[in-house]
């Protein structure tokens, strides 16, 4: 990895970490950058961080992070493999959905950790991060139940880039069928890094 990957993405955490550029600033904990490999080919992108995540400042470490870490270890990787991060870095009050404008606001934050870490895939957890992101490249949002698990191949200045939206891990926890999808679309994902990294 080069030395200016790590530089720039410890820069930017900083900033992240004492940013108020929309209201979720003075209310947070902690602000939730993310974590994990700066060089992850594999990027996961959800929504924004709950209670747990804001009291540590890390991503996915309550109850949904758990099935994330099982999913991950089924295909054969850690946290440390991948990227892990959400649209929106500070936790919105009672776990909310993020509003378009706190979205607006935090978003640049995730564009330039893509245009830093240039994943080969990346994966949008739940229906927030998968409209952002499909829009982003260029794709048009579909709903989450149609689309997850398919692939979608962009362009981008840094070279090719796969896209595989996918339920988010809480909803999987509410819902015990769609976490059987996420699964099987967890080793769909396998598939397809076989032929793509
Ligand atoms: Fe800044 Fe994003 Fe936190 Fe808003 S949610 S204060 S834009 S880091
Ligand atoms: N849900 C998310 O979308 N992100 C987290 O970091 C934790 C739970």
């Amino acid at each position: 990895m080069p030395m200016e990957t790590e530089r720039k993405m410890k820069k930017l955490e900083e900033k992240i970490r004492t940013c108020r550029k929309c209201p979720l600033g003075s209310l947070r904990r902690n602000a939730v950058p993310g974590s994990g490999s700066y060089d992850a080919e594999i990027m996961f992108v959800g929504e924004a961080p709950g209670y747990w995540e804001d009291q540590k400042g890390l991503p996915f470490v309550g109850r949904a992070g758990k099935l994330l870490d099982e999913l991950l270890g089924e295909i054969g990787l850690s946290r440390e493999d991948v990227y892990i991060t959400n649209i929106v870095k500070c936790r919105p009050p009672e776990n909310r959905d993020p509003t378009e404008d706190e979205i607006k606001a935090c978003s640049p934050y995730l564009d330039m950790q893509i245009d830093i870490i240039r994943p080969k895939v990346i994966v949008p957890l739940g229906r927030h991060s998968m409209n952002y992101i499909m829009k982003k490249f260029g794709f048009s949002p579909e709903p989450i139940s149609r689309i997850h698990g398919k692939v979608f191949e962009a362009r981008t200045l840094f070279g090719r880039i796969i896209i595989m939206p996918m339920y988010h891990p809480a909803a999987a926890l509410y819902k015990p069928p769609l976490k059987e999808e996420l699964r099987s679309d967890f080793h769909r994902l396998k598939e397809i890094l076989k032929y793509n990294l």
